[in-house]
């Protein structure tokens, strides 16, 4: 199955949702109609029991995504910035919430919000032409899709605050020291890789995924008897006998 929206592709096959961000002409570059068809398109992906893990990717040669649509962004009256805002706070959110597993597959330039979705995902695979930053302080404004609490998460306040700071770009191989994504692949290989990923998480019991999920996002926000007593529950909650522990 697939679906042509005017800025992003859905595909459904065998279990997997392919995402494509497509605005190659602006570098896949995030814009408020790309912010409602996603939202759209999620909604859908979250009640759906056919998708058991949803793929990022960006099409072109030369980006995954570029941030924000500066066009769009930057000459915008501040009332309008500040809608934009509050609105994609709501689609982060709802990011965050997709009980299915995210993986994003990274290739070319990642900027800016496009750092941003791919912290939202629980899997970073990158291609080894890829191009980290964070521009958005050079420009006068912050990151305003979670960058400033994700990025840290991921790679720690140091390095997210020279990236942040400095405006300086990470390669591939940086980032995958940085732990920013999990694996590094030639770029013929990423699309590929991602999918044998997202075949192997498709494999398992759907609900043995998304509480596997649950209870490391959700514990993470946790003191550790809080998060020792989510993962209990969840565990119970579980349809299938578990072994005793
Ligand atoms: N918003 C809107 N359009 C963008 C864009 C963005 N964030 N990033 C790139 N584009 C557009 C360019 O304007 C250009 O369009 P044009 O052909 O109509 O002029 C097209 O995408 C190709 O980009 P170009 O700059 O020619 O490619 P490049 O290889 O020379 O440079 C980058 C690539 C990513 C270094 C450069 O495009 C760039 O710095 N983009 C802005 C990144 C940014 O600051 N993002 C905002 C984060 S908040």
């Amino acid at each position: 199955m697939r679906a042509d929206f005017e800025t992003i592709v859905y595909e459904k096959d065998e279990g997997i949702a392919w995402l494509t961000l497509n605005r190659p002409q602006s570098l896949n570059a995030f814009s408020v109609r790309m912010r409602d068809e996603l939202y759209e398109v999620l909604s859908g992906i979250r009640i759906d029991d056919e998708v058991r893990v949803v793929i990022f990717k960006g099409a072109g040669d030369k980006a995954f995504c570029a941030g924000a649509d500066l066009k769009e962004f930057l000459t915008a009256p501040s009332t309008v910035k500040a809608r934009k805002v509050r609105l994609l706070r709501n689609l982060w959110k709802f990011f965050l919430e997709l009980p299915q597993p995210l993986i994003a597959a990274l290739h070319g330039y990642v900027l800016g919000s496009g750092v941003e979705i791919a912290l939202f995902c629980d899997i970073r695979i990158a291609s080894d032409d890829v191009v980290f930053g964070m521009p958005e302080v050079g420009l006068g404004i912050i990151p305003a899709a979670g960058g400033t609490q994700t990025l840290p998460r991921a790679i720690g306040v140091g390095r997210t605050l020279d990236m942040l700071l400095t405006g300086r770009r990470l390669t591939g191989t940086e980032a995958l020291q940085a732990g920013l994504v999990n694996v590094l692949v030639p770029r013929h290989q990423l699309f590929q890789e991602a999918q044998e990923i997202a075949q192997t998480i498709a494999s398992y019991d759907p609900e043995a995924v998304q509480r596997a999920k649950q209870a490391v996002l959700r514990g993470s926000e946790m003191s550790l008897s809080q998060g020792l007593e989510l993962e209990s529950r969840l565990a119970l909650e579980l349809k299938k006998k578990m072994p005793a522990s």
